[in-house]
């Protein structure tokens, strides 16, 4: 869950809100009904409520959301923003919005429940003829050099050899592992490719459960290649964009997908990348083949999010849709838990029930609130 400081520094990022808040003024209308929805601490609900909107439902699981109750009431807005701390996926609105807000993207747009949040919410919120921002985004891709990050994935592993020890596996997995540029940004002049769109979205509009496309792109600067950046250019509404482009400062930093071993790049030589991702942007894979001047490839290399991920058998028995489980102990004590949730009993009480010699019940209250938050009312 995102802390308030970092809602503060979301707010901070000048291309971002820039975009958007020129969108609303342009989008949002005098007696406009708007859903700022993930709100978070409500700039978005602030900005609508600014341009007229009659009024605004804040929408966030995050109790940060409480706090654009708060700010509304110190800009004079008290009258028009409603706080509705609450998963979209559980709120009624009284009404059809004309105009709904998000930004719910991670480092990149395909996360977690976002797309389909989005088709949920135009769906059942938005009024015909109303308004999603963000419209629309395009994923990109490009090799660049990124020594610094490469050299830190890999490094570890060097310390076990010096030892004595093979680490080929731990770096394996290693370097199939997706990860973003947050401590070390990749600067415009670390692109050593074009750059190429392999994948665009249409937001409130039902999407495939999986991008993938194979993308060729042409060496602009000779180096060496460390793995493929991807970001995507934003359309908040027609006319009105922003990229998060290497080189520029954006809240969201940059997914980078390792090569297995960097390549040198001369300027004109061209690669096919194949990339795919899945709607909630859980589990990549990424082809690379460096091709040589005659057309053979002269480096390849396939790659996948899976092959980063240690685990056993059992496990993958377990998360296969043709697994029958049955309840673990602790499954039981959640269902005897839930069936004396009856609307009499305290907390308190509850936890007392739960308590065993290896149950304190400190832990027990801690287990029953939890229990109580994501399935109590
Ligand atoms: C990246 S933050 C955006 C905060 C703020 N709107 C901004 O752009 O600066 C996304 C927020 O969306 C919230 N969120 C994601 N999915 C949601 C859903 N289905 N219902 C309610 N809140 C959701 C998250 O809790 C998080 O606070």
């Amino acid at each position: 869950m995102y802390s308030i400081v970092s809602f503060g520094h979301m707010a901070l990022d000048g291309l971002r809100m820039d975009a958007y808040a020129r969108a609303i003024a342009s989008t949002v209308k005098p007696g406009d009904v708007v859903v700022d929805l993930g709100a978070g601490p409500g700039i978005f609900a602030l900005l609508a409520a600014r341009a007229g909107a009659r009024r605004v439902h804040a929408i966030d699981v995050n109790p940060a959301v409480w706090l654009a109750r708060d700010l509304a009431a110190e800009n004079g807005l008290a009258d028009r923003v409603e706080v509705h701390h609450a998963s979209s996926w559980d709120v009624e609105l009284p009404e059809r919005a004309n105009v709904i807000i998000s930004d719910l993207r991670g480092t990149f747009p395909l996360y977690e429940g976002h797309v389909a949040t989005l088709v949920d919410v135009k769906t059942r919120w938005l009024a015909p003829g109303g308004t999603l921002l963000p419209a629309r985004d395009r994923f990109r891709v490009a090799l660049v050099e990124a020594p610094d990050i490469w050299r830190d994935l890999e490094s570890g592993w060097r310390y076990f050899e010096d030892r004595g020890f093979a680490a080929a596996a731990a770096r394996a997995s290693t370097l199939n592992t997706p990860y973003s540029d947050s401590d070390r940004a990749i600067p415009a002049s670390h692109v050593l490719t074009s750059d190429a769109i392999f994948g665009e979205i249409d937001y409130g509009v039902p999407f495939a459960p999986t991008v993938e496309r194979t993308v060729d792109v042409t060496t602009k600067r000779g180096g060496v290649a460390h793995g493929l950046c991807i970001w995507f250019d934003a359309t908040v509404v027609d006319g009105i964009s922003y990229s998060t482009a290497p080189g520029n400062v954006v809240t969201y930093k940059r997914t980078f997908l390792p090569l297995l071993e960097p390549v040198r790049l001369e300027v004109g030589e061209q690669a096919s990348l194949t990339i795919r991702v899945d709607v909630r942007g859980r589990r990549w894979a990424w082809d690379t083949e460096i091709r040589a001047p005659s057309g053979g490839a002269r480096a390849r290399f396939r790659q996948a999010s899976f092959l980063g991920e240690p685990t056993s058998p059992e496990t993958m028995l377990r998360e296969s849709a043709q697994f029958s489980p049955s309840r673990s102990e602790k499954g039981e004590r959640v269902r005897r838990l839930l069936e004396q949730m009856d609307g009499k009993r305290t907390v308190a009480e509850l936890a007392q029930s739960l308590v065993t010699p290896s149950l304190q019940e400190q832990d027990a209250l801690d287990d029953v609130r939890e229990i109580v938050a994501r399935y109590g009312r």
